[in-house]
């Protein structure tokens, strides 16, 4: 039997152990299971993998993507820079190995950490970019707009983040202007503000300055059309939701854990 789960806090519903029952339904991997295991102290993790011997790949959710980072063995590169995990391949170890790759530990497995949230992201994006997508503003300062920085950082497209709290660096709600929104032609929501089922509520931009020219990409995917993207929709932006991302990341972790 191969185990995969999730761990987080709480975990209220969970889309990957929907997402992965569906798949290994789907495709036939009856020796396959997953499932969800809410975790309210990161300090419970190694019990937890030693209870479970057959896990072999984990997801991770909030409020666990940076704070597990300090119980892996290895980091993706860009999980690194990131600074956020949300991906763990748990690879046994014969004791041997261990010893020599300097890794033995009490558990005899290596916990390597990944971030497939980036790579999600940034496929998801690239079809939709234009030459004029050079400038972006990233609402929220959490683990998900990390993911979203990096990779714009990686494509080269300047950003800067919005946030509630007045942060060096960082624009406050209130000091977005028409300049600066006309400046900012690609527009990320990467805060919970919409989600189900305070589906009423919506990220504080002035949306009437918006035009055609602007792309809305909202990391929200219930509801597929967010009341930012909506209105976004109003001004004749053009808008993106999460749900691609969200299975984008889904099948990374998946060839993650079986590479
Ligand atoms: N589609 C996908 O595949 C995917 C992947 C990852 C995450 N997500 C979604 O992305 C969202 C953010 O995830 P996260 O893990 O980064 O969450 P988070 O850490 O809980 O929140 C991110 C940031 O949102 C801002 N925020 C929170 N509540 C707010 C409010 N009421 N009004 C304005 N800003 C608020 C905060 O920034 P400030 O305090 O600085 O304002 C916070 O740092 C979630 O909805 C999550 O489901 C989607």
């Amino acid at each position: 039997m191969k185990k995969f789960g999730l761990i987080g806090y709480p975990i209220t519903h969970s889309f990957s152990k929907k997402y992965f029952t569906e798949k290994f339904e789907k495709q036939g991997f009856e020796d396959c299971e997953y499932e969800a295991f809410p975790l309210q102290n990161l300090s419970d993790l190694p019990e937890l993998i030693k209870a479970n011997p057959d896990l072999v790949g984990l997801n991770v959710t909030v409020p666990h993507k940076i704070g597990v980072i300090y119980f892996l063995d290895k980091l993706d590169p860009a999980a690194k820079e990131i600074d956020a995990v949300n991906c763990i391949k748990i690879v046994n170890q014969h004791p041997v190995e261990a010893f020599f790759s300097g890794e033995l530990s009490s558990l005899q497995v290596r916990l390597e950490g990944y971030n497939t949230d980036a790579y999600g992201f940034e496929m998801s994006l690239k079809p939709l970019l234009h030459k004029h997508h050079h400038k972006a503003l990233i609402l929220g300062a959490g683990g998900a707009a990390r993911a979203v920085a990096y990779v714009l950082h990686k494509l080269g497209i300047t950003y800067t983040h919005v946030s509630r709290r007045s942060i060096k660096k960082q624009l406050s709600y209130k000091q977005l202007s028409k300049d600066i929104i006309r400046d900012n032609l690609l527009i990320i929501n990467a805060t919970p503000v919409g989600t189900y089922p305070h589906i009423e509520a919506f990220p504080d931009i002035p949306y009437e300055f918006l035009t055609s020219k602007h792309l809305l990409y909202d990391l929200v995917y219930n509801p597929a059309e967010t009341v930012f993207l909506n209105r976004g929709k109003e001004y004749g932006a053009e808008v993106k939701n999460g749900l691609e991302m969200l299975h984008l990341q889904a099948e990374k972790a998946w060839d993650i854990w079986n590479s």
